[in-house]
């Protein structure tokens, strides 16, 4: 029996609902398969938390998480706190302290969604984003100064090391090499940020040497996002700074046909920190509580989770199960079209985990 310990931490908003799914669909898992075990011990943190207890997790909540082979993550942010108090105090800390480097972000139209793309399906929408996931323009670095009066003057600087950049475009060219097509696309904008960017286009150059197999482009970032509309089909493996890869994921999302299907994952490559998977939505105050948010993010991202933890069979197993069930187009929840809850997509997502599994 294979057995891992699972943090969970729904967070906000829709982040509760969708993860009870993601939940529900990994016990069928590990129903089906016989040989693996996952136990879930539950957090409570969020915005709720922070207006109970000034902070979005207790101070040793850290320690607390360290100690998990994995951590199973929904959504955090919600109007009643600001939002850069609450991602902050929670989600970002998380990603630089277990130095989950790198932010794996697949783009892939599932079957039968109708992406927003004439003429583009499944064989056109079928790429991977490697977002570096602990620096750049995250870093968190900068002040304020002069509050309030005509004076005042806010930096936000970007941190771009060498380190972190070989280290986030080296993951970027081993996967390639192990996707078919072994093509690297390198997204800045070095016409503008000739110190950070011009640096990043340098430590590619040299790591390429070490890659002559690999087939390296380049783009700014402003002629890659149209690209992403225009010629999905020639984007397989995409790697950029944390700013970019956000934006561009939610481009992915979009051309996905909805957000509520891209996962991400927060990986420390090495598994010397437990790693975080979560959608690559957020908490969707919008449409919180009226239990329609599509599951399909959270489920596929626990699905990442298994991967990630070596559990390959079963990780491809909810892939197939959640692939039937958009192909079918029958039970899809209200941002594909349809009129599902998202108990109910869930469930269908369960029942072909039976079919399929048996
Ligand atoms: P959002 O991703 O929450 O929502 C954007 C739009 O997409 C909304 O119209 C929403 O209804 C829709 N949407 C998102 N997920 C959906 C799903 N599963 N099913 C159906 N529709 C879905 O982005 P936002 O509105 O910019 O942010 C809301 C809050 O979430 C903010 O507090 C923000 O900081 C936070 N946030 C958190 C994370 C995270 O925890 N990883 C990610 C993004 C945003
Ligand atoms: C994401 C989110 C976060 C990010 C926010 C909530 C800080 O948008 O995971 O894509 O920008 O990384
Ligand atoms: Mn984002």
């Amino acid at each position: 029996m294979n057995k891992y310990r699972i943090a969970v931490i729904p967070g906000d908003g829709i982040g509760v609902d969708t993860i009870n799914e993601a939940l529900a669909t990994l016990a069928t898992v590990c129903e089906v398969h016989g040989g693996l075990s996952l136990e879930f011990e539950q957090f409570p943190w969020g915005c709720t938390y922070y207006l109970q207890h000034g902070r979005m997790m207790p101070e040793d909540g850290l320690s607390t998480l360290a100690g998990f082979d994995s951590i199973l993550f929904g959504a955090v942010g919600y109007p009643s706190v600001p939002d850069h108090v609450s991602l902050w105090g929670l989600l970002l800390p998380l990603r630089q302290h277990f130095d989950q480097y790198i932010n794996l972000r697949p783009v892939k139209l599932l079957e039968g969604i109708p992406g927003p793309l004439r003429d583009k399906g499944p064989a056109e929408i079928n790429m991977v984003c490697i977002r570096e996931n602990t620096e750049g323009e995250y870093a968190g670095v900068g002040g304020r100064v002069h509050r309030g009066m005509d004076s005042e003057v806010a930096v936000q600087t970007a941190v771009f090391t060498r380190s972190g950049v070989e280290r986030v475009l080296r993951y970027g060219f081993e996967l390639a090499m192990r996707r078919p097509r072994r093509e690297l696309v390198s997204v800045t904008k070095s016409n503008a940020l000739q110190y950070s960017m011009v640096f990043w286009d340098e430590v590619l150059a040299d790591l390429k040497k070490e890659y002559p197999e690999v087939t390296c482009r380049q783009y700014h970032v402003d002629a890659l996002a149209a690209r992403m509309i225009t010629a999905p089909e020639s984007l397989d493996v995409v790697a950029g700074s944390n700013l970019f890869g956000d934006i561009l994921t939610d481009l992915g999302g979009a051309l996905q046909g909805s957000l509520g299907i891209p996962p991400s994952g927060n990986i420390n490559p090495e598994h010397r920190y437990p790693s975080l998977f979560e959608p690559v939505h957020g908490s969707a105050p919008d449409i919180a509580g009226k239990g329609i948010a599509n599951p399909i993010a959270a489920i596929w991202a626990a699905s990442m989770m298994l991967e990630h933890l070596g559990e390959a069979d079963s990780a491809d197993l909810i892939m197939r199960a959640i692939n039937a069930v958009t192909a079918a187009g029958r039970v899809l929840t209200p941002d594909l079209g349809g009129r599902a809850t998202t108990i109910e997509v869930g469930e269908a997502i369960r029942q072909q985990l039976r079919v399929l599994g048996n």
